[in-house]
């Protein structure tokens, strides 16, 4: 077994890692199956989360290096099947933790759920209605869910709104703001916007059609910042001023350009998602919620912003909205999102949502810096001709040795590397 001091996490085999894994941790050897794939989740736990179940299917998980969020060091387990972005999230982590890590925060767990209102005879007097009933349906709404109240959650706010112009004219929509606390709470405001509904036509003698929770999670944000100094930012012929104004530069290119933005916010999301499903989150929720967020203003743009302080070095920042919960759906029945969670040691949801912001910032910076500079392809090239290696054919030690060829000739093609096999078959 390798010494644990001074350990390069990378340079360790699979078996070396999970060992170095469940040394560091309170992590189980049953819970580190679980998160490595070795037990799991099972096809006849599969045949009760969705219809037709035939079996399960795997991703790579890795674990995130240099976490350092509010002070508190985290390993973040990633669920991912790209190349070079869980390196990309654990180097910015370091350049970060020399700035003093990430520091995020996050809103209260507030989801906003849905009512559309149809045929009304008088939109906005019914608007006014609701708004006098408020109380009411906030006590009636409180009913619903004991438990979530003796957890200290439940409905906090109503807003009613008038949409105009509609492609079949005017109509009402009522939210439902609910604290659904360490859940990520689809379950409670559904459940809540259709039991208020009868009462809602009742009031309004309207018709309520949909009932359903917003992804749009705007009263449920999470938000990151880090400091690089500048003189980390230095490598090869680079100096940190380079990188971090090629860093701002790039930025700038996605808040100015939706075309871009789309891809710096896919960067972001890199890292977001590999976290969400690794905890058993619902990643299209979060997808949902952040690309409509990057489209608040009306104008779609990049979620993140990079600036340099008065001291010169390079500030991160990331806001977005974050639904993702730590009890309830496959966070709980998702043997492996458990043990991911048991790994990130979030005492709440909000605290998962801070780990999940800052991943997300590292991972941009990753982005960021190597398009700023060398160029993406180089960080990608040898995982990626590992995986065209395997790809054309290679197994154990022969993968290394046909990617490094690969790599070497800088031609990662899956006709190249059959031929490097058949050559060294020979
Ligand atoms: C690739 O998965 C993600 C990037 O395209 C992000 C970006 O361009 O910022 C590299």
């Amino acid at each position: 077994m390798v010494s644990l001091d001074k350990i390069r996490f990378y340079e360790l085999t699979l078996q070396e890692r999970s060992e170095y894994l469940r040394k560091q941790t309170e992590l189980t050897e049953g819970e580190m199956d679980a998160l490595t794939g070795l037990t799991g989740l099972t096809a006849a736990s599969a045949d009760k989360m969705v219809e037709n179940a035939i079996g399960v299917y795997g991703l790579p998980i890795g674990i995130a290096q240099h976490f350092v969020v509010n002070g508190r060091k985290v390993w973040v387990p990633m669920v991912i099947e790209e190349p070079s972005v869980i390196a990309g999230a654990s180097f910015m982590a370091r350049l970060a933790r020399a700035g003093g890590g990430f520091t995020a925060s996050a809103d209260k767990p507030c989801m906003i759920g849905q009512m559309q209102i149809l045929d009304t005879k008088d939109p906005a007097k019914a608007r006014q209605i609701l708004i006098d009933h408020g109380s009411e349906l906030l006590a009636e709404a409180a009913k619903i869910d004991p438990v979530l109240a003796e957890l200290g959650g439940g409905p906090r706010e109503l807003d009613v709104r008038l949409i105009e112009d509609s492609p079949i004219g005017p109509f009402l929509v009522l939210h439902i703001i609910i604290d659904v606390r360490d859940a990520m709470g689809a379950n409670a405001v559904n459940t809540a916007c259709e039991r208020l509904a009868p009462r809602v036509e009742e009031l309004t003698g309207g018709r309520v059609h949909l009932k359903i929770l917003s992804n749009l999670a705007d009263r449920r944000l999470a938000r990151a910042r880090c400091t690089i100094p500048v003189s980390e930012l230095a490598f090869e012929e680079y100096s940190g001023e380079q990188v971090r104004d090629g860093i701002i530069e790039a930025w700038a290119f996605a808040a100015a350009d939706p075309y871009r933005a789309a891809t710096h916010n896919k960067g972001i999301m890199n890292g977001v998602d590999a976290v969400v499903m690794a905890t058993g989150n619902d990643w299209r929720a979060v997808e949902a919620g952040a690309h409509a967020y990057a489209a608040r203003s009306g104008k779609y743009t990049s979620l993140s912003t990079w600036a340099r302080n008065t001291d010169g070095d390079l500030v991160g920042t990331l806001e977005m909205p974050m639904a993702v919960g730590i009890v309830g759906g496959a966070t709980r029945v998702h043997p492996g999102a458990k043990a991911a969670l048991k790994l990130l040691a979030c005492k709440t949801a909000g605290e998962l949502a801070e780990v999940i912001v800052s991943v997300g910032l590292a991972q941009n910076m990753a982005a960021l810096r190597a398009l700023a500079t060398e160029g993406i392809q180089r960080g990608h090239m040898t995982l990626h001709a590992r995986q065209v290696a395997a790809a054309a054919g290679a197994e154990g030690g022969m993968i290394d040795a046909v990617a490094d060829r690969l790599v070497q000739e800088k031609n990662v093609r899956i006709d190249r590397a059959e031929a490097i096999l058949k050559e060294m078959k020979r």
